[in-house]
């Protein structure tokens, strides 16, 4: 069925002006990119984002990076989005993502990994209603 996905594209990609790089991988995989908009999250924005992370030894760590600089925000859609995104991002740590993945590609490490994709259908759709209003995206 056609879904939703949500992606981030993070501060080390958009810091090295990688977001047309990011992009064209994802488009090359045949998802659409229906919302997109690049912002500078806040402490609250991402403490909440990653909210189901707060007792992890990283989450500290994770809301700096992901406030340490610009990210673009995007909505994708396409047949299966959610598991067809992961695929394409490739596994968390770049030195375990498969070739031609953004993470292979692109990534420095598994905190500064480049990208993020919603896990579930349902994630996707709490994660893009954190970011977007259904004007800004448009199929
Ligand atoms: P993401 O898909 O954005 O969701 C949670 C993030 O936590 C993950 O990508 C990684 O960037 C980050 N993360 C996971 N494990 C670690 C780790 N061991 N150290 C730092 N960051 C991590």
């Amino acid at each position: 069925a056609v879904q939703r996905t949500f992606s981030i594209i993070k501060p080390d990609a958009t810091e090295r002006n990688l977001t047309g790089a990011v992009n064209a991988v994802i488009e090359q995989a045949g998802l659409r990119i229906i919302g997109q908009r690049r912002i500078q999250m806040t402490e609250d924005q991402a403490k909440r984002f990653y909210a189901v992370h707060a007792e992890r030894p990283f989450y500290g760590e994770l809301v700096e990076f992901m406030t340490s600089g610009p990210v673009v925000v995007q909505v994708l859609e396409g047949e299966n989005a959610v598991a067809k995104y992961r695929e394409v991002m490739g596994a968390t740590n770049p030195a375990e993502a498969a070739d031609g993945t953004i993470r292979k590609l692109y990534a420095k490490s598994i905190g500064e990994n480049s990208v993020h994709g919603s896990d579930s259908e349902e994630n996707a759709a709490i994660e893009i209603a954190q970011f977007f209003s259904e004007a800004d995206i448009a199929g």
